[in-house]
């Protein structure tokens, strides 16, 4: 008999991974804040992605982070800003649309250079659905030095009203760590 074969054959280039030094809810006995959260999550975005000199890997690792961290995310994810539509960038959940029209909550946040908070999904006009489960969302923009917004980065929840001014906060402040080192 054979001896099992490895599934990988071949040795990954970087070897020191670095595990996850945020705390999953369930392991621990004292429920995070949202703030709490948020610090441990943005200390390790900033961590892995300084050495890291373009946008997208830097957004994968945001994505990632973010989704793993929050309880109350239930996709997340980058759009690019293009002439005529938005392309779907890095992100993480259930298959996101792949072009959206600048009608929705993303176009339009995009469109206004401002963050949106939208508590209820269906009662914002030209919403678009990309999953049905959807039922709050947080758009925020991402500019570059001369003002223009390259992204967006959208946050849906299957809850209603999960987005506050606690996430703006801390997702405010994320954003521009994206273009930091970008050449
Ligand atoms: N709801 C967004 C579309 C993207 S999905 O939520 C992933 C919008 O209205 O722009």
């Amino acid at each position: 008999m054979t001896k099992e074969q490895p599934f990988c054959l071949v040795k990954p280039s970087y070897e020191k991974t670095k595990s996850s030094k945020i705390k999953s809810p369930e392991s621990s006995k004292i429920p995070l804040s949202k703030k709490e959260m948020y610090e441990q999550a943005l200390a390790e975005i900033k961590d892995r992605v300084k050495e890291v000199d373009s946008i997208i890997p830097r957004m994968a690792t945001v994505a990632s982070v973010l989704k793993n961290a929050m309880p109350h995310y239930f996709w997340c994810g980058f759009y690019f800003a293009e002439e005529e539509e938005m392309i779907i960038g890095p992100y993480q959940g259930t298959t996101a649309c792949p072009n959206i029209a600048y009608s929705g909550v993303c176009g339009t946040s995009a469109k206004k250079k401002e963050t949106i908070i939208v508590p209820d999904v269906h009662n914002f006009p030209g919403h678009i659905a990309c999953d049905e489960r959807s039922q709050s969302e947080m758009v925020i923009p991402i500019m570059d030095d001369k003002g223009r917004v390259i992204a967006v980065f959208d946050v849906d929840s299957s809850q209603k009203a999960a987005f506050d001014e606690i996430d703006k906060k801390y997702l405010e402040e994320l954003m521009p760590i994206l273009l930091e080192r970008e050449k």
